[in-house]
């Protein structure tokens, strides 16, 4: 995959083992969360997802604190905003989290479910409100600015065809399938590009771009502002440029950003303003997608495929791991 983006790097670095442990912190909360594919209950494969990745950054030697979680803290029990995991010892970090990203499609056994963490040195990830965000994002191949969130889909759509030397009719572009992007799809279709429509799972969509093997040339449309500081993580360790523009239905959203620190409603984010510094990303498959396989369970043993990305060195490491005698879920 591609190299990452060194500009603007503060000197500060996340120790070397911790990309391990993201990986570790991801295949725990896939282990549970996949026991319960298929089950219909979305809510109780969340939930496991959580309670297994609370307890596994609980073991680590940091002192991270939440700014991408499960929600306000009067919202949320664990992994809420704010709150600090970690054994209290070593460096600060700043965590961005999404234990389960795709509940319904872990309940519906769909393809696409996977666990996700983000590592940053603190201060580097946006306090993002939970509210939706409108999201563009291109792979590394398209130099930065060539985009913006404020040109209609079809300038943008020539804009990407003229970097990529090719024409507006070979690009795929991927959205959300959802009634509020009708006339995005329609105004796409007037192009000629082709539309991938996914059920759930932008963060995987967005790193999809900065594949050259996914097909998917570009990702537009709204999703949740939390995932996207989650692919924004992913994109400066892979390469690539997402832009961001929060959405607001009502003035509660509205506040919800004012406390989450953001004075402008309007601003757009770009990768960097999203995501700064060092950063870590690691996902593990919950139920099989393109980016990583779902957990595969053989006697009492549980298999495990996960992605691990770093910022600074530049590496992609793809890790399978076996793990004997797994915790296994009482069904009720
Ligand atoms: P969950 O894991 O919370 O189910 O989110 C899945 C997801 O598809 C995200 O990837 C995306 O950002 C968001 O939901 C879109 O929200 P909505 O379902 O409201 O359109």
């Amino acid at each position: 995959m591609a190299a990452p983006q060194r500009k603007h790097d503060t000197e500060a670095s996340l120790p070397r083992g911790l990309i391990f442990d993201a990986v570790s912190v991801c295949e725990a909360a896939a282990i549970a969360s996949a026991q319960l594919r298929g089950l219909g209950d979305e809510k109780a494969a969340d939930q496991v997802a959580v309670d297994s990745m609370r307890r596994a950054l609980n073991t680590l030697p940091i002192r991270g604190t939440i700014v991408i979680g499960e929600g306000e803290r009067d919202e949320a029990p664990m992994l809420y905003i704010g709150e600090t995991v970690g054994l209290g010892t070593g460096p600060a970090i700043d965590i961005a989290l999404d234990p389960l990203e795709g509940t319904t499609i872990t309940a519906k056994s769909l393809p696409g479910a996977m666990t996700t963490i983000a590592f940053a040195t603190e201060g580097g990830f946006l306090h993002a409100p939970d509210v939706y965000m409108y999201k563009l994002a291109v792979g590394p191949d398209v130099p930065f600015g060539v985009m913006d969130v404020d040109l209609s889909v079809a300038d943008n759509l020539a804009r990407l065809a003229e970097a990529k030397g090719a024409t507006v009719a070979d690009m795929t572009v991927c959205i959300l399938d959802r009634p509020r992007h009708e006339q995005l799809i329609a105004d796409v279709r007037a192009t000629g590009a082709r539309i991938s429509l996914i059920d759930d799972g932008d963060v995987s969509a967005v790193i999809a771009v900065a594949d050259p093997n996914s097909g998917i040339d570009m990702y537009i449309g709204s999703g949740g502002a939390p995932e996207g500081v989650l692919a924004a993580a992913a994109l400066r360790c892979l390469g690539g440029h997402i832009i961001g523009k929060l959405l607001f239905r009502n003035d509660e959203e509205r506040a919800r950003a004012k406390k989450a620190g953001i004075t402008d409603l309007d601003r757009k984010y770009s990768t960097m303003d999203m995501a700064s510094g060092h950063v870590l990303f690691a996902a593990t498959g919950v139920t099989s997608g393109n980016l990583v396989q779902g957990v595969r369970f053989n006697r009492n043993v549980a298999m495990t495929h996960s992605v691990v990305m770093d910022s600074r060195a530049g590496q992609v490491r793809m890790v399978e791991t076996v793990h004997p005698d797994y915790p296994v879920l009482a069904r009720g």
